[in-house]
């Protein structure tokens, strides 16, 4: 059935509580500053608001796509032709503690969570410290850290090592926990994409605040030097091939400050690509074509994309 972004809003009528827009800029939602316009965009209240959004949805055949905090995102310049959703309300960043477990809503922001955990003495959380992101964006993408202090890589934390249950939406709005094996984790990936995730049960240990903050202060450390905020960015664009790390790769090609118009390699961080200022989608495209050729040319290693690409 076809549906314009006006018939949907009349079909969703006054049940509906939250907000909707249509044509909103994805540039204005994402990290990278860069997309066109979302179809239609849409920031539900509650569960009811978002199971009647996919059940309109499913009605007239509209694709759905969920935005955290946007930042592993590169939005196509012309836009989206779906229904974009933000988990934004305040019933889906409810922070509980029941003994050493933090249940985050999904749209809770990973330092609300972290600051959460050191309040209530618990430990487990502090590697994610300086990553931008939601709780339901962190889990999608496995989010984590590789740590080694050379090029080779030693040991990768991800947020699935302390995942306890995870209650999701599926796309028929039947709402189900999951358990950890369930989510299908891997590096930088889950079969989670499946589900709206509503909420994520972390398992965590008791420690002195001290030693918490003292951990928390290491990371953030870390990033700092390590990472480029110099511009807007989506973080690391590719995945690290198993053993190695593509910032090094990308710099050992010689490719850091390499440009397509405002789209920039990063002198910092070879995996970073930076919005100088007005970059286009298709210029960032341009840059990640550039870098696999090249990679692949010198060291037969064949990047994948870390960074999710809607078009
Ligand atoms: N290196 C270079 N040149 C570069 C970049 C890195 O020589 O341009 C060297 C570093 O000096 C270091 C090694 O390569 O010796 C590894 O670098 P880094 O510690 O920055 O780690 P990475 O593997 O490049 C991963 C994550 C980052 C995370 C860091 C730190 C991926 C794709 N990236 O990067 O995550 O911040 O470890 O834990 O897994 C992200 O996912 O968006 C992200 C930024």
């Amino acid at each position: 059935m076809k549906c314009n972004s006006g018939c949907f809003e009349k079909e969703l009528g006054s049940n509906f509580r939250g907000n909707i827009r249509r044509k909103e800029l994805l540039s204005r939602h994402t990290s990278f500053k860069i997309g066109g316009p979302a179809f239609l965009f849409a920031e539900p209240r509650d569960t009811s608001d978002l199971k009647l959004l996919l059940k309109l949805a499913k009605r007239y055949n509209i694709n759905i796509l969920v935005i955290g905090m946007g930042s592993n995102i590169l939005a196509a310049d012309k836009g989206v032709a779906n229904l974009v959703i933000k988990l934004n309300a305040r019933c889906f960043k409810q922070l509980r503690r029941t003994g050493k477990i933090i249940e985050a809503g999904s749209g809770s922001l990973l330092s609300q969570i972290i600051n959460f955990a050191q309040k209530n003495g618990l430990s487990g959380l502090e590697f994610l410290s300086g990553i931008p992101g939601t709780a339901g964006g962190a889990l999608v993408m496995n989010a984590g850290i590789t740590e080694s202090a050379t090029g080779r890589r030693t040991q990768n934390k991800s947020i699935s090592q302390i995942v306890e249950k995870i209650t999701v939406m599926d796309y028929n709005g039947r709402i189900k926990d999951i358990n950890n094996k369930q989510a299908g984790f891997g590096y930088r990936q889950t079969g989670l994409g499946r589900y709206i995730i509503l909420s994520v049960s972390l398992n965590l240990e008791k420690a002195a605040a001290e030693e918490i903050k003292r951990k928390i202060r290491k990371y953030v450390g870390c990033r700092k030097t390590g990472i480029d905020y110099s511009f807007p960015s989506a973080g690391c664009i590719f995945k690290n091939p198993v053993g190695y790390s593509a910032g090094r790769l990308i710099d050992l090609c010689g490719l850091k400050g390499k440009k397509v118009n405002s789209a920039c390699i990063s002198l910092r961080h070879g995996n970073f690509i930076l919005n100088t200022g007005g970059a286009k989608a298709k210029d960032v495209i341009s840059l990640m074509g550039l870098i696999k050729k090249t990679v692949k040319n010198k060291f037969n290693l064949t990047l994948q994309p870390e960074i999710k690409i809607w078009n």
